[in-house]
């Protein structure tokens, strides 16, 4: 079997993308990158230190001071910020509202998609984010683009933020700000939020995550056989 097999799942926000891509990663021995984590790890460090978030050399040059480390554990991937455990605090909403903006800068993501190359180097991986399959990893074997109704997603978000409890707005709010930003990602200039060609896509609106998960195995097995 191939050694550095890639699946790369895309899609809008809270489509399911790091919940099937976690349990596919560990059903195949893959490891799981979640580019988003970066992303939201680098707005984070962006808000702390008070950056014009319109000022891509800057930001350029804080993410080239940041060291963002995604550490598997047995509670799940853990996001290390400059030796500092910010996996909790990077899903507030003060970090969600702003990422699409710092992510929107060519600079940034040129040195995004650097790291995230480097890290599926050599290795079995399934990544998830906006760009995998267009950009991060265009000869991907297995590339899956994930879509749901926009109501089932700021559904599922809802129910994510309240168990976690760090829910700051109404589902109506959540919707709206689900929706805005999923318009920036896809308006964007560079490495926009798009289907690639080659990519499957899978409507979850009404699949659990066991059906999209077997769905992606499907897939991954029909690919390894070849
Ligand atoms: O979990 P959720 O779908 O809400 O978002 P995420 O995957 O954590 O990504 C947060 C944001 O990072 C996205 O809305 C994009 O603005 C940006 N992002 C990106 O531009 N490219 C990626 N490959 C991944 C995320
Ligand atoms: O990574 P992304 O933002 O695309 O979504 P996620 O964080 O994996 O999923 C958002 C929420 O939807 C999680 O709480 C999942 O458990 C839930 N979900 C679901 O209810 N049904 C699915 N088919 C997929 C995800």
């Amino acid at each position: 079997m191939k050694e550095n097999f890639q699946v790369a799942i895309d899609g809008p926000a809270a489509a399911g993308k790091s919940t099937v891509a976690k349990k596919v990663a560990q059903i195949c021995s893959f490891i799981y990158i979640d580019t988003g984590a970066m992303y939201r790890a680098l707005t984070f460090k962006a808000l702390e230190e008070k950056v014009d978030l319109t000022d891509g050399q800057k930001l350029k040059s804080i993410l080239d001071s940041a060291i963002i480390k995604l550490k598997p554990t047995k509670n799940g991937q853990r996001v290390i910020l400059d030796g500092e455990d910010v996996s909790e605090v990077i899903r507030y909403q003060n970090v969600t509202n702003a990422v699409s903006l710092v992510s929107s800068h060519r600079e940034v993501r040129k040195e995004m998609v650097l790291r995230q190359r480097n890290l599926a180097k050599n290795t079995g991986v399934v990544m998830d984010g906006r760009d995998i399959g267009t950009h991060v990893l265009p000869d991907a074997d297995v590339k899956i683009f994930l879509r749901a109704s926009v109501e089932e997603r700021a559904l599922r978000r809802y129910k994510e933020l309240m168990a976690k409890n760090i829910l700051a707005v109404s589902l109506e709010k959540l919707q709206e700000e689900i929706a805005l930003r999923d318009k920036k990602d896809s308006e964007r200039e560079v490495s926009p939020l798009v289907k690639a060609e080659d990519a499957i896509e899978i409507d979850t609106t009404s699949l659990s995550i066991e059906d999209v998960v077997d769905r992606i195995l499907a897939l991954v097995k029909e690919r390894q056989s070849h």
